[in-house]
């Protein structure tokens, strides 16, 4: 995907359809006000004479494929985005996270299989990105120092460090022409995947990820619209029920959720209007898996004080 700088002018678009790996047919977006509106559906501060690059085009034109060609992904490609991975921001430099890159197939079949994510058998990257506090332990007992610091801030800093890398790849790889999709349903059940893949106490599954390249279209998912997220020097959430009604409307739109994925139809009364927040309260009612997450933990090596 390739940018063009016309002086101040609205920036043109150029998508490179001659990529020889890219299967993918991107959506056509002329420039930068047709890119922010296909993310937000509604306009924005943000200007068309804004200087930009191809990273903030590509990042705005971002979603998650599920579905691959059964093509390769070459290993010096594969090396080089795992390198952009490691170069992401770390917290004090401690690089607390590990990937473990799954090359075998009957790995992935059991990681798809754990996770009940089909789409990682036919994957031809799948890695799992991991907090690990263990190297850190290591090296305090390598050099003979004694290690402070199991604490709950460090499992966030080693969860943040892995969640950081993770997204760094998936920039580096979408700016190839690959697509990517997290997976946290790996932690569907942590002690199986911790067997699978011989973590350590310590060591903790963030979330995995697969990629290749596209074998699907998808639509930019629309984000909330930055009144709502971005909050001028403090917080300020007065106008959210009358933003998040127009929001719902606008998602609605363009891709109303179908009848098929409503959530807890049996138990709760359907609304009139089904949109993105109540399909979110519904999901948020219900506890995801968090006293099982503590249990593992606190059982390999974490103390969270
Ligand atoms: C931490 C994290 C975990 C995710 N886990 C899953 C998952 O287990 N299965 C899945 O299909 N998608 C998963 N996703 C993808 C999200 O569903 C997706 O990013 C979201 O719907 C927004 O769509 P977009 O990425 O196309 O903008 C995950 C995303 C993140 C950031």
């Amino acid at each position: 995907m390739v940018f063009d700088h016309i002086g101040g002018n609205p920036i043109i678009l150029r998508y490179d359809y001659e990529k020889p790996y890219s299967g993918l047919e991107l959506l056509k977006m002329t420039n930068l006000i047709e890119l922010i509106e296909n993310r937000f559906g509604t306009e924005t501060d943000v200007s068309q004479n804004v200087k930009t690059t191809s990273l903030t085009g590509d990042v705005l034109a971002r979603r998650s494929f599920r579905r691959y060609l059964e093509r390769e992904v070459p290993e010096n490609l594969r090396n080089l985005l795992l390198a952009c991975a490691q170069s992401a921001s770390s917290k004090s430099d401690l690089q607390q996270y590990s990937i473990i890159d799954i090359q075998e197939q009957s790995t992935k079949d059991e990681l798809a299989e754990l996770s009940g994510s089909p789409f990682m058998i036919e994957a031809p990257v799948v890695l799992i990105f991991c907090g690990d506090t263990h190297r850190g332990q290591r090296i305090s007992e390598l050099r003979g120092f004694p290690y402070a610091q199991n604490t709950l801030e460090n499992f966030m800093n080693a969860a943040v460090d892995a969640a950081l890398a993770m997204q760094t790849y998936i920039l580096a790889a979408e700016s190839h022409g690959l697509g990517c999709c997290p997976v946290s349903h790996v932690r569907n059940d942590l002690e199986q995947i911790r067997d699978l893949l011989h973590l350590p106490d310590g060591v903790f599954p963030m979330a995995g990820l697969t990629a290749g390249w596209p074998s699907e279209e998808r639509d930019v998912t629309l984000r909330l619209p930055p009144s709502v997220v971005v909050h001028k020097n403090t917080y300020n959430d007065k106008t959210l029920k009358e933003e998040i009604d127009i929001y719902d409307r606008g998602r609605h739109e363009k891709r109303p959720i179908p009848a098929s994925s409503y959530l807890l139809s049996e138990e709760f009364d359907l609304p009139d209007f089904y949109g993105w927040s109540e399909n979110i309260a519904r999901r948020l009612s219900r506890p995801n898996g968090l006293e099982g997450l503590k249990r593992f933990l606190k059982s390999h090596g974490f103390k969270l004080e």
